[in-house]
């Protein structure tokens, strides 16, 4: 696992996610939030079978590794797709410097777990609002980040989940102080200072950034508030 990216997954970080960004622009909105300072930017991969909508795969990964690593940021790629342990090489190659996959998504969890680790990336483990928090605990050890959805994964722009706020806790007293806690789905900065409060420590947010007119000074309105709770 690269050093960058631990100590980027170790600190308080708001992760803009790119699922939300103009596409045709794509690259300038990610610079926007870089030199706002971002430096963890989110991207969505989705299957059209384990969530509905199709979006991206390795080629935007790789499109878009050289303009991180040349901000000194990380791309922590979000799988939610079926079998990740099919794919993490692939993305991975393509520059991914974290890949999170989910509980839900395959009977090997574990093994997944040491792919992306033996791969050299940092391993995150999602788990889907339904999914019970005990989905982590055998896994804690093997893993540099847990991500609590805070909204069911598929879509932006959908309401922050309230008793989110209680299984964050309970995902924090899970993994320890050394795993990373990653929420995602309905972050802004209304919401995500009651997440750090419950112990997550990396805000994922989309719309809330890429929806706003100006995504640099949305991504600092998050970091302020966050950086003040
Ligand atoms: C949803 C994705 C999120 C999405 C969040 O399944 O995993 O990363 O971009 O969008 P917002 O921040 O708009 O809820
Ligand atoms: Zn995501």
């Amino acid at each position: 696992m690269s050093d960058l990216a631990s100590e980027l997954l170790a600190g308080v970080r708001v992760s803009p996610s790119i699922l939300s960004a103009d596409f045709g622009r794509l690259r300038e909105q990610v610079g926007e939030v870089l030199d706002a300072g971002a430096r963890v930017i989110h991207v969505d991969v989705m299957d059209g079978h384990f969530v509905p909508p199709i979006t991206v795969g390795p080629l935007v990964v790789d499109g878009l590794a050289e303009q991180a690593r040349e901000a000194g940021a990380m791309l922590d790629v979000h799988l939610m797709i079926e079998r990740p342990e099919r794919h993490v090489e692939d993305f991975v190659k393509a520059g991914a410097d974290s890949v999170t996959f989910h509980a839900e998504a395959t009977p090997h969890v574990a093994y997944t777990a040491s792919l992306v680790r033996d791969l050299g990336a940092c391993v995150g483990v999602a788990i889907n609002p339904g999914t019970p928090v005990g989905a982590l605990s055998e896994v804690a050890g093997a893993i540099d980040m847990a991500l609590c959805m805070t909204v069911n994964p598929g879509w932006g722009g959908q309401a922050f989940i309230e008793h989110s706020l209680d299984k964050i806790l309970r995902v924090r007293a899970i993994v320890g102080d050394r795993v990373a806690v990653q929420v995602d789905g309905g972050v802004a900065p209304d919401t995500a200072p009651a997440c750090r409060s419950a112990g997550a420590n990396v805000f994922v947010a989309g719309s809330a950034i890429f929806g706003a007119e100006d995504p640099g000074e949305a991504y600092r309105a998050i970091a302020v508030a966050v950086q003040a709770s």
